[in-house]
């Protein structure tokens, strides 16, 4: 990092930095694990340590914390990274602390959400505010590490404790609902795990539920089991190759037995599809959701490339959408085939889909068009399956797999 901070005096206190700021004999608007925000006049904030007693070895690790806070925080102020509370001084104290002086930035998200529903218009503001933040900072190789409702504002993102530089990361565990599946498998991760965490919270906002409300159980060991059971529960069986070390797999290979019950039934698409704002931003929205919320953090969209996707970018009501959410037995199968769109039987075609690139569940825009679409599906050795004729109703093609395929299947496997 350019452009360190300096050294804490070993001689300042606390008291003296407050004074000095003319802080006075400050409300504490909220305490945090490590930190202590203390309100101050004038559309600012002071963020130090808690005074609260701990074993020495704890104290040096919240100092650590807090130093490396304060470095990371102050390597963005320096290099003006997008949407964050603007540092407005850093003081360097006693016994390797620091305190910082910030942009009041109101309140956090969590406190507006849970005051009542966001509208798609307020979650896309919040959402791309989110992702150019993650965006500068994953260019810049920072982990933010803990974002989640309490650390976001409607126009920044905030509190750098746990984040961190550098390519692989291995655990500083932000909070338990936000955290990635690679972290809890004990891999060594990458921002990609910021994703994730976004991912979770744009589905809380949006539907007022935690994606995974996950307790602590009595060991680590069997949290962590209970939130991979749960993270299956809500989005199909994880595969195995994601795991790469055999921890919670048992002698035969398969994922072991939760200790308790996992209490959650709802896959993430019945939790989603009973919602009355199932306009286009609302879809395009669930798109997005779904494309960080991919246990593989390879295979999960990136922060930079969130910010193509068309939630951000449409009209919402000018296009036609083509929601095609591929799941089950056969979905291999399905992939290695290709898709065509056509504005209705021997009439333009308007779209070509290879089903290799297409994710669980894919948006796709087709232009307005009056005439009925049909589809046709080619398996992989390009002989013609099937075509099929549909009329766009209400803005939105509905299609299911059992329209290409003769299978018995129960679930709506595209919407
Ligand atoms: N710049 C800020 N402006 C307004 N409120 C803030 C600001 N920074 C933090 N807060 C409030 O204080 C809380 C705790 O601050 P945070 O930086 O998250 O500390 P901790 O590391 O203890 O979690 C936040 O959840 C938020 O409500
Ligand atoms: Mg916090």
């Amino acid at each position: 990092m350019s452009q360190p901070l300096q050294q804490p005096d070993a001689n300042r206190t606390y008291e003296e930095i407050l004074q000095k700021w003319g802080v006075p004999q400050g409300r504490c608007i909220n305490k945090g694990n490590f930190g202590r925000i203390i309100s101050v006049r004038d559309g600012w904030v002071v963020k130090m340590q808690s005074p609260r007693k701990a074993p020495e070895s704890e104290q040096r690790r919240r100092a650590e914390v807090a130093e490396m806070e304060a470095n990371i925080h102050f390597f963005m102020q320096v290099n003006e990274a997008p949407h964050i509370p603007r540092l407005v001084e850093v003081a360097g104290v006693r016994q390797a602390r620091y305190a910082m002086r910030m942009e009041d930035v109101g309140e956090s998200l969590y406190t507006v959400y849970t005051k009542g529903a966001l509208s798609i218009e307020k979650i896309e503001t919040i959402a791309k505010m989110a992702l150019e933040a993650l965006s500068w900072m994953h260019y810049h190789s920072i982990l933010h590490g803990d974002l989640k409702p309490e650390n976001m504002f409607m126009r920044h993102i905030g509190d750098f404790g746990l984040s961190r530089t550098g390519k692989d990361f291995d655990c500083l565990c932000g909070s338990r609902f936000y955290r990635a599946p690679e972290v809890i498998f004990g891999l060594k991760h990458d921002v990609k795990a910021d994703l994730w965490s976004l991912g979770c919270i744009l589905f809380e906002i949006l539907t007022g539920n935690v994606f995974l409300r996950c307790h602590d159980l009595e060991t680590e060991y069997a949290s962590d089991l209970a939130h991979i059971h749960s993270i299956q529960v809500r989005l199909g069986s994880i595969p195995k190759e994601a795991f790469q070390k055999r921890r919670f797999l048992d002698a035969n290979g398969d994922l072991e037995q939760p200790l308790n019950p996992v209490l959650m039934k709802r896959t993430i698409h019945q939790m989603l599809e009973n919602d009355h704002r199932r306009g286009d931003g609302y879809r395009y929205l669930v798109d997005l959701i779904l494309r960080m919320l991919v246990v593989q953090p390879e295979e999960r969209i990136s922060a930079a490339d969130a910010l193509k996707h068309p939630f951000f970018h449409s009209e919402f009501s000018s296009d036609l959408q083509f929601h095609l959410h591929l799941r089950g037995e056969d979905i291999e199968v399905f992939k290695t085939g290709k898709l065509e769109v056509y504005a209705g039987e021997e009439q333009p075609l308007l779209e070509e889909i290879d089903l290799q690139w297409v994710g669980d569940h894919s948006c796709f825009h087709i232009p307005k068009q009056s005439t009925p679409y049909g589809l046709r599906y080619f398996d992989s050795s390009g002989i013609s399956e099937k075509m099929i004729t549909r009329r766009i109703e209400n803005g939105i093609l509905t299609l299911s797999r059992k329209d290409f395929f003769d299978v018995n299947c129960d679930d709506s496997d595209m919407i």
